[in-house]
């Protein structure tokens, strides 16, 4: 059996499988030129994205604009005709600038969580940009269609929905994480039917893609098979020769145990799972001594944040491993060897069509 296509109105992905945008500095150019160039969705995420440039600190908006249209620019150069989208997640201070300048480059997707974004469609009016929330129930997509339908008259493009077993933010409460009504299987189906409305009303298909936890092709193939149109896989990409983030979180990913993941609360106020290092550790001794760097979150108090979420994140991607932040995935304990972007998405699709073939 051959998988499906994944389509977002035109944007057609060969393979199903969208690299979810992991920040900061994580899912640059290269890896999503990667993803891309094997048929797959590559997105880069916009978050704090002009780290390395020398005015972040003093004027983190000009830097991180500067950073986002060049990273857009490579990528469109290592890979001429595939899909490449950005992440912007809606609690970044200065999101609609964000937007809008990946809106100039001519980017093709734009995917936005931890948040609803209310006015991504006014953002992207007039042009051939695909926006798609990133949801956690079918409450959040119910009431995202309800708003964009009555402001805008506009649907989304794409639904992403990520469960309990996600790395980065998650979109729930710490104590609710296990609960069954969390289950992404569950979670997927509650989405399907509140969008079901939509659907019939205009006369056309929403696609919804999986994520949070998905390990292998098998993983896919259930998925698939419950009726979602593709996957989102993070964690899995970080362990690839392509990732933009430094080798010792590659290694770091290698070496994780199950008993090494680990749930923190982040200063947006949301959980996050991340795995058990020096930094996790020294936390639980109380506030770190906060310098924040330039206020990037919404939510985010620097006068009573415990930790600089920023300055974590920015460590573990500079190689900093025990002075950073590690985002992780459920999953990232089955992992036990850095690959290609092309090694990792034969190894899916092979295993997703043999299992669906059974
Ligand atoms: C290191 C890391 C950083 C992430 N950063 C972001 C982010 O900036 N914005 C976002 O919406 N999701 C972020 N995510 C979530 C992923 O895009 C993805 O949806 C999720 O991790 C999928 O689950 P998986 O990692 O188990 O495959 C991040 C995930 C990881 C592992």
């Amino acid at each position: 059996m051959k998988l499906p296509q994944l389509k977002i109105g035109n944007l057609i992905a060969t393979v199903p499988i969208i690299q979810g945008g992991m920040g900061i500095g994580v899912s640059l150019n290269n890896l999503a030129a990667a993803v891309a160039k094997e048929g797959g969705i590559g997105i880069i995420s916009g978050v704090q994205i002009g780290f390395n440039e020398p005015d972040f600190i003093k004027d983190s908006l000009k830097a991180n604009i500067r950073a986002l249209k060049r990273e857009i620019r490579l990528a469109r150069e290592k890979c001429k005709k595939g899909i490449i989208g950005v992440n912007i997640m809606t609690a970044v201070n200065h999101y609609k600038e964000l937007v809008t300048a990946a809106v100039e480059e001519g980017i093709d997707l734009i995917v936005s969580g931890a948040g609803l974004p209310m006015e991504l469609p006014e953002l992207v009016k007039e042009t051939k940009v695909k926006i798609a929330p990133i949801v956690s129930s079918g409450k959040a997509i119910s009431v995202i269609c309800k708003m964009w339908e009555r402001k805008h008259s506009r649907m989304p493009d794409l639904v992403v929905v990520e469960g309990p077993e996600a790395g980065g933010h998650l979109g729930f409460h710490k104590d609710d994480l296990s609960l069954e009504p969390q289950k992404i299987e569950n979670i997927f189906q509650d989405v399907k039917k509140a969008l079901m409305p939509y659907e019939e009303k205009y006369n056309s298909h929403i696609p919804v893609v999986v994520a949070g936890g998905i390990f292998s092709g098998e993983d896919i193939a259930k998925f698939m098979d419950l009726g979602a149109d593709g996957v989102q896989m993070a964690t899995r990409f970080i362990a690839t020769v392509e990732c933009d983030a430094h080798k010792n979180y590659k290694r770091a990913y290698v070496n994780a145990k199950k008993e090494d993941i680990q749930i923190v609360v982040s200063p947006v106020g949301m959980p996050g799972r991340a795995i058990r290092n020096n930094f996790i550790k020294s936390l639980e001794e109380g506030p770190k001594k906060v310098r924040c760097i330039n206020n990037c979150l919404k939510p985010c108090n620097p006068q009573n944040t415990p930790y600089c979420i920023s300055q974590a994140l920015i460590n573990a991607r500079n190689g900093d491993i025990d002075e950073g932040l590690l985002f992780c995935g459920s999953s990232v304990d089955k992992i036990d060897k850095i690959v290609t972007v092309k090694e990792l998405i034969n190894e899916l699709v092979g295993d997703c069509c043999q299992a669906r073939d059974k």
